[in-house]
């Protein structure tokens, strides 16, 4: 009997191969974090939190599986195969320390989780979502994993003296040591390299040993032979997954990620003249109307001032469609099925309106601060923001233009981008050139480094000294430079950072730390020092 019903599962899933294409086969899963935790949510924060850490996005799909979703079980049995060499040993390898690598955390906790909600259990490092898809018939069953807002926005904890603490992490500040194109290219080479499909199998089950029956078969029969016929034609293509890179370290490729899902790269071209966007923190980001650091989704009338009585349910709208587009690029689902997720993008805008960055972890010279307060209103808040004696942001000018930082983000967005960006964009915001920046607010700078769009400038030190930004520099695993501010460049002996550095080259196409020297000209080294003691606090 239960050969009989093997066979008609085998026979059921080489169907079901044979048909897998989006639309033939529908499934999509949830996270069991976000359902645990939703029951316990007393308001819409709560749950834009829980959104924001396991959201499923609707990204957990037979859709987005042909396109950054990925079967979990297989890649990560292939990078513990590459790591430990046979099946058998597959069990020992850690897999949080192989994601930490990358700048992908596996904290303990969660330091700005709701008190009131259970910390959630892991499966998978923080921002790695998984969960189970399921057609009936065909007969498939697959554990699927995607990358949610939480894997770029999320930052390990800092103490007093600036050392990172990888065992809890803070929602919502930058993930300054993420990876994703060394963990691409990882699992890229891990497939390329696992000797066959019997041992990445057995890989599998001494890994999962719990995987039905169902899910072996779809894996074996369905997806991995589709799996391998991908990574042969993309390396025939691009030598890669994909035909641009990533990221950098704490820097990533929104746009061409953007331009392959609007069809913008054409079929068998590689991408050579990227640009990567440092992830910023995200307090205050409600009293923007133009979004990203190039300003390029920008709301009517952007070039207005607002302040927190200007935020309505309006601006909460318009900011959740964004918000939710963000998926399009970052989790490769379609606009549509963005646009169906409203509601979730809502609750994040929800918690992003209580969230605030970790405090600076250490002692503040008030008198000196106090002093820098002067500095900042004079040269800095007519086009960063007002703050008060509270440090809360009480107007933000929503100022945009040049101020000299490299022009290839900016020019980048090109009309054709534009055009095809506000086809699908659904909300208030619309696509614009801007050939410019928009000046961010500075809360939660002081973890936020390095700093500018690119990421060229170490520590806040350098951007107030332009003659000393140094041409390369190492980030990734870091620790917080206190005197300067920043990435530390110079960490004391002993130091092993938490994830693998990755070196900034100023040279780079891009790369470019020059600019913005507006605002610090004229400073006397007693001047840069009060206010970059008072920038600490914001
Ligand atoms: C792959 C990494 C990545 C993922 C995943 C990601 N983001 Fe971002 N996010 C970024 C980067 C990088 C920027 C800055 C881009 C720029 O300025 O050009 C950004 C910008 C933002 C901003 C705009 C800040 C501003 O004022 O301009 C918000 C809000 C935001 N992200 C929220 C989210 C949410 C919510 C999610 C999940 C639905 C998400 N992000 C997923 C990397 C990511
Ligand atoms: C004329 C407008 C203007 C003034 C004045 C100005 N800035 Fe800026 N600032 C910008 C713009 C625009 C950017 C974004 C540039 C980029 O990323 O290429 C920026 C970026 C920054 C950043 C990097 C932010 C990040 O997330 O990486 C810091 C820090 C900063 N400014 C601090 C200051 C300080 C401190 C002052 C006052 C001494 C100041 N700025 C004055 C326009 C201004």
């Amino acid at each position: 009997m239960r050969r009989v019903l093997f066979f008609l599962l085998i026979a059921g899933i080489l169907a079901a191969a044979a048909a897998l294409r989006p639309g033939a086969l529908d499934f999509t899963a949830e996270t069991r974090q976000a359902a645990e935790a939703l029951p316990h949510a007393t308001s819409a924060a709560d749950r834009g939190v829980i959104q924001f850490a396991y959201g499923d996005w609707g990204a957990l799909s037979n859709h987005t599986m042909e396109v950054s979703a990925v079967p979990w079980k297989l890649t990560t049995a292939a990078l513990a195969l590459a790591e430990a060499g046979t099946p058998d040993a597959t069990p020992n390898v850690d897999l949080a320390a192989t994601f930490r690598q990358w700048g992908i955390h596996s904290p303990e906790r969660i330091a700005n989780w709701p008190e009131h909600i259970p910390q959630p259990t892991r499966d998978a490092p923080l921002g790695q979502i998984t969960g189970v898809g399921r057609a009936a018939w065909p007969p498939i069953e697959v554990t699927a994993g995607n990358a949610v807002c939480a894997v770029c926005h999320s930052s390990v904890t800092y103490g007093a003296d600036g050392t990172p603490d990888t065992t809890q992490v803070w929602l919502g500040m930058p993930n300054t040591s993420i990876n994703l194109e060394g963990y691409t290219q990882a699992v890229f080479a891990a497939l390329k390299a696992a000797p066959d499909d019997a041992a990445l199998m057995a890989a599998v089950m001494a890994m999962y040993p719990d995987t039905s029956l169902r899910e072996r078969t779809t894996l074996r029969y369905a997806i991995l032979p589709r799996l391998r016929g991908v990574v042969a034609e993309r390396d025939a293509q691009y030598g890669a997954f994909l035909p641009f890179q990533l990221s950098t370290n704490g820097a990533t490729n929104g746009l061409d990620s953007l331009r392959r899902r609007l069809d913008l790269i054409p079929e068998g071209e590689v991408v050579t003249d990227s640009t990567f966007n440092s992830i910023p923190d995200l307090q205050h980001r409600l009293l923007r109307r133009r979004l990203l650091l190039s300003g390029s989704y920008a709301l009517p009338d952007p070039d207005t001032a607002m302040t927190p009585a200007s935020i309505n349910d309006s601006s909460r709208e318009a900011l959740a469609a964004m918000i939710g587009y963000f998926t399009v690029p970052a989790m490769g689902v379609t606009p549509d099925v963005a646009e169906a997720h409203q509601p979730e993008a809502l609750d994040v805008v929800a918690w992003l309106e209580t969230y605030s960055a970790q405090p600076y972890p250490a002692p503040i010279n008030m008198s000196l601060a106090a002093e820098g307060a002067e500095i900042y209103a004079q040269n800095c808040a007519s086009c960063h923001g007002t703050y008060d004696d509270d440090l809360a942001l009480t107007s933000f000018p929503n100022w945009h233009g040049d101020v000299g930082t490299d022009p290839e983000r900016a020019r980048l967005v090109s009309p054709e981008f534009v055009a095809a960006a506000n086809d699908t964009l659904y909300g208030a915001y619309r696509a614009v050139e801007t050939g410019g920046y928009s000046a961010p607010p500075l809360t939660g700078i002081w973890a936020s480094g390095p700093y500018l769009h690119n990421g060229a400038v170490p520590t806040l030190w350098h951007l107030m000294r332009p003659e000393d930004r140094p041409a390369t520099f190492p980030v990734g695993g870091h620790r917080i430079d206190m005197e300067r501010v920043g990435i530390d460049i110079t960490p004391p002996e002993g130091f092993t950072p938490w994830a693998t550095p990755g070196i900034v080259d100023t040279a780079a196409f891009g790369m470019s730390a020059a600019g913005h020297e507006v605002g610090f000209e004229g400073l006397t080294d007693a001047e840069k020092d009060a206010l970059l003691e008072y920038l600490k606090q914001l």
